[in-house]
């Protein structure tokens, strides 16, 4: 038997640009879906709006009315979300499902699982971009309550998976992808600057074509993701912590969280001469 209602109240936790994708992609199997508005910018009320949400003043009253509770927002933000949930919360006997779809590290996870109740939280994490078609994104599940999580997603533009019954499953999957879609395009940020800083910008560029690489394309996509690094900072930070928690060198991870803060802070293009 399902740990979720019919037609189950779900509140999101917030409306960002992957958030109002999965508020709208819930509304089918819920009776309403909610977000809350307090101390949130006027691009995520105007998302929400669009996406047919229906508003509640803050946290603490969407905590009291959902069944199933999706947090989908900066990493950085992850675990402050669910003390927001957890003290609205406070000793109820209605304890909410609550589903962590960040790019957070397995331990975050946990501990929002301490947090919130450890048969209460459903670990997610979201592979594609915001869905609004089928076909492009997976968000994979894991822990005691994925399969019902994963029944809400049912025909809806998400393909959800479940990848277990522990939480922090689906998080350590999505830190090994992020190693490979973050911090390795984060090495061209770092090229860019030492070859600057260097003075060798020019003739590293065609050293690269010799060998069929394009350097300007490949700083460009780095460079480009300006909007999104600050955000993609904070998940470096929680893949560098994934990775020690198995003992591994979390320095990739780490070196590629500092130059996506750099990039989002205006702090590149300025390496200081040798
Ligand atoms: N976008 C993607 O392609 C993508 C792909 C896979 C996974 N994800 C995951 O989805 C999550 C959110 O990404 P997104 O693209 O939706 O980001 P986004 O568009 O920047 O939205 C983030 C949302 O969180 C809110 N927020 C900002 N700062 C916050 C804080 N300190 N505390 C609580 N909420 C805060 C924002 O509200 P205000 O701006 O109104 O304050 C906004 O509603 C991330 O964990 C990311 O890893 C995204």
């Amino acid at each position: 038997m399902s740990r979720i209602p019919p037609r189950p109240v779900i509140g999101v936790l917030h409306p960002g640009a992957m958030g109002a994708a999965v508020g709208a992609a819930l509304r089918p199997a819920a009776g309403s879906v909610i977000w809350a508005a307090a101390g949130r910018s006027r691009e995520t009320s105007k998302r929400a709006e669009l996406a047919d949400l229906v508003g509640v003043p803050d946290v603490a009253a969407l905590a009291r009315r959902a069944d199933v509770i999706v947090s989908v927002c900066p990493p950085q933000a992850a675990l402050e979300v669910a003390e927001e949930v957890g003290a609205a919360l406070g000793t109820s006997a209605r304890r909410p499902v609550y589903v962590d779809a960040n790019a957070v590290a397995p331990g975050t996870v946990r501990r929002i699982g301490d947090l919130l109740g450890v048969d209460d939280a459903v670990d997610g994490a979201i592979i594609g971009p915001p869905a609004w078609e089928r076909g492009r994104t997976v968000l994979w599940l894991s822990g005691p309550a994925a399969a019902d999580v994963a029944a809400l997603f049912a025909r809806s533009p998400f393909d959800a998976r479940v990848l277990g019954p522990d939480l922090g499953t689906a998080s350590a999957l999505k830190a090994c992808f992020a190693l490979q879609s973050k911090a390795l395009p984060a090495i061209w940020l770092e090229i860019a600057e030492a070859a600057r800083g260097y003075h060798v910008e020019d003739a590293l560029r065609g050293e690269l074509a010799r060998f069929g690489v394009d350097y300007r394309a490949a700083v460009d996509a780095a460079t480009g993701k300006e909007s999104s690094a600050w955000r993609w900072a904070g998940e470096m930070d929680e893949a560098a912590a994934t990775m020690a928690a198995l003992g591994l060198p979390d320095g990739f991870s780490r070196a590629a969280g500092e130059l996506y803060r750099r990039l989002a802070e205006g702090r590149l293009n300025r390496t200081s001469e040798p």
